[in-house]
């Protein structure tokens, strides 16, 4: 991390050399035809009717690229939901990002993928969410969304765009885990994240029965690390993810909050993360300042910029510029105070709330509440989703 943070006489921090948000996300909508439990979404939505029009998006991602923004991923909720998608991807190709659709497929036909592909769209990453018909539609809520995936995976290919496949895993499908990668394989995915699934937004609110034990994870690893020998890196790259809860190192979240990422959300609100809507901080919307301005100057973005910051033990650890402190966002859920240190890190005084979670063996009285943008509240109490 390089930037320098200077503290005014107004205690307001400024960061003259932050470098330019290479990373952009632009979370297009938060509706969603699927209700995954372990949605990273925040648990409190904003209304569509919030949602930026054509003419801002277009104009943030202008803002975007003259700032020196190269990565553009369309994100949501569902982007596919926006009857303006391709105009997006056009402009965005026009400007010289390399763009990304993040779907879940549905609602994707052959005749959009190939409208995508003429607007200029790079790459497409389809989500799964499971192996299998029963347990897929199950957990997404969402009768036939299997069958409408795996077509869709091979239109991607049909078209050639390079392909990624994500799966997110928890306690309810990660033993099936051989199943994922005979599917991977099938489809000639090119990259695959098996992602366990961090926990944000749904996710935390679901977490005591979403996350597997230690003895599920290393199985599933082990059993990746067999088919990576078996193959010889033929075929897919499989990415395993292990969840933050298992590690002793905290991860640099964002490549460190306001070095890299910029994430607009539906309603224009402009955050370092895709998650820091929780945390007690005002952040700036992009219907009312310039992502220049926004990016540079304001408060929120300079918060926690830097190493200036940071709190003890950090502050002395020869670690500190490869993890920056780690998470503020899960500094702020287990602790209750954004500015700790990511209790991930085995130096973290909190570190031993992680044991706690991981070694708790009494069953959740919470319900598992199903993503359910309309209504918030529990729709189902399924517990067993095995597969
Ligand atoms: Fe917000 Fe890590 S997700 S800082």
């Amino acid at each position: 991390m390089s930037e320098a943070i200077v503290t005014t006489s107004t205690n307001k921090p400024t960061s003259p050399t932050a470098g330019p948000p290479l990373w952009l996300l632009a979370e297009l909508t938060y509706e969603c035809p699927l209700h995954c439990p372990y949605c990273s979404n925040p648990v409190q939505m904003t209304a569509r009717e919030n949602e930026c029009d054509t003419e801002t998006w277009l104009n943030v991602l202008t803002q975007g690229r003259e700032m020196g923004a190269v990565q553009l991923g369309f994100s949501g909720g569902e982007p596919l939901l926006r009857k303006d998608l391709e105009v997006l991807v056009k402009h965005a190709s026009d400007l010289g990002f390399y763009t990304n659709l993040i779907t879940s497929g549905i609602g994707l036909t052959e005749k959009r993928i190939k409208a995508l592909k003429e607007a200029g769209l790079d790459h497409i990453q389809l989500s799964f969410q499971a192996a299998n018909a029963d347990a897929n539609d199950l957990i997404g809520n969402k009768r036939h969304s299997f069958s409408q995936k795996l077509h869709i995976a091979k239109l991607i290919k049909q078209y050639d765009y390079p392909m990624v496949l994500n799966f997110c895993l928890t306690a309810q499908n990660i033993d099936a885990i051989d199943e994922v990668l005979e599917l991977s394989q099938a489809l000639k995915g090119d990259f695959v994240e098996l992602a366990t699934v961090q926990y944000y937004g749904w996710a935390h609110l679901n977490r005591d029965h979403l996350l597997p034990s230690k003895d599920q994870l290393e199985r599933a690893e082990s059993k990746v690390n067999v088919w990576r020998e078996q193959h010889n890196s033929a075929g897919p790259k499989f990415i395993f993810v292990t969840p933050d809860y298992y590690e002793t190192r905290p991860k640099a979240c964002m490549n460190g909050w306001g070095s890299t990422f910029l994430t607009v959300t539906p309603d224009g609100s402009a955050l370092p993360c895709h998650s820091a809507k929780i945390l007690p901080l005002t952040f700036p919307n992009v219907k009312e300042k310039s992502l220049q301005e926004i990016w540079h100057d304001d408060f929120s973005f300079n918060k926690f910029r830097g190493l200036d910051w940071l709190p003890k033990p950090c502050q002395d650890c020869d670690e500190k510029e490869k993890d920056f402190g780690g998470c503020r966002c899960q500094a702020y859920m287990l602790t209750g105070d954004m500015h700790n240190t990511d209790p991930v890190c085995d130096k973290s005084p909190h570190h031993h709330l992680l044991a706690d979670i991981i070694n708790d063996k009494n069953p959740s009285k919470q319900p598992l509440f199903y993503r359910d943008p309309k209504t918030e509240i529990p729709i189902a109490v399924l517990d067993s989703i095995t597969t």
